[in-house]
């Protein structure tokens, strides 16, 4: 009943922000000027809690555009309407809709779903990760020299903390970064093994929930800057295939001191 209802609602709501393409929607800007949010992100948002609440009523739900409806459940729904809603802003058909589920305090499962190129990624706790109900593996490159990596980059630039710093020397060793404008699916994209590693300073739980377990259960690792075991409540990332991760740690920690 879990899994159908989250898989309903990443589906149904995948294709409701599709359909907003075909016309015109209004865009507003939240905190800063380029920090968007869209009538499709209300509109999904709506629609994911309606389909939740219709089989748990009970169930805490945290959300990006309306934050936390708190219930005392140990079941605890983490919900990105759109994850890259600047790219869905401008046509650019790389965004989604990602949905974690949390039991307990740890990712039980998660479900990423980019209906503009219809790829479907879930993930339930020990059963392993999917894309479209094939099982997807982490990449096997060993070497971070030689590795693809992403990042993404916050609407704020801070000051301190070394983020272009971070960035400039990967592109100064001929590191090739990428940089795809969604959380959830830069992390999907290490899951299957396109990307080797992934790395950003500053995330939300609603970013990050579902990607993390997805990226587990691929048989990669997903950590902190310092290497120490994620949780979605934290701001700064790092997800590999597991392989280039130690490596990534401490390049990364040998820039930001
Ligand atoms: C953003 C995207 C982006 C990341 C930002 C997020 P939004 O989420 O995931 O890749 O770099 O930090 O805020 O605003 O598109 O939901
Ligand atoms: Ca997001
Ligand atoms: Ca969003």
């Amino acid at each position: 009943m879990l899994k159908t209802t989250l898989i309903k609602a990443a589906l149904d709501a995948g294709k409701l922000i599709k359909a907003f393409t075909a016309g015109s929607f209004a865009i507003q800007s939240k905190d800063s000027v380029n920090n968007l949010v869209t009538e499709a992100d209300h509109a999904s948002e709506k629609l994911i809690i309606s389909i939740i609440r219709e089989s748990f009523p009970d169930h805490y739900i945290l959300t990006e555009e309306t934050g936390a409806h708190p219930t005392d459940s140990q079941y605890k729904w983490i919900i990105d309407p759109i994850d890259g809603t600047v790219n869905f802003a401008n046509g650019i058909p790389i965004c989604c809709v990602s949905i974690g589920i949390e039991k307990d305090g740890e990712m039980l499962m998660g479900a990423v779903y980019n209906p503009f190129i219809e790829e479907f990624f879930f993930a339930e706790k020990g059963k392993g990760a999917f894309l479209n109900d094939q099982p997807i593996s982490v990449s096997k490159k060993n070497v971070l020299m030689e590795s693809c990596l992403v990042t993404g980059f916050p609407y704020k630039y801070p000051e301190s903390g070394g983020l272009l710093e971070t960035f400039g020397s990967f592109i100064k060793a001929g590191v090739p970064v990428r940089r795809l404008g969604s959380a959830a699916i830069d992390l999907c994209w290490v899951a299957c093994g396109r990307f080797d590693g992934y790395y950003e300073f500053s995330l939300n739980a609603w970013d990050s929930a579902a990607g993390f377990l997805i990226v587990e259960e691929a048989g990669g690792r997903v950590s902190d800057f310092k290497g120490n075991r994620y949780s979605p409540y934290q701001e700064k990332i790092i997800a590999t295939n597991g392989q280039i991760h130690d490596q990534l740690v401490n390049w990364i920690n040998k820039i930001i001191g």
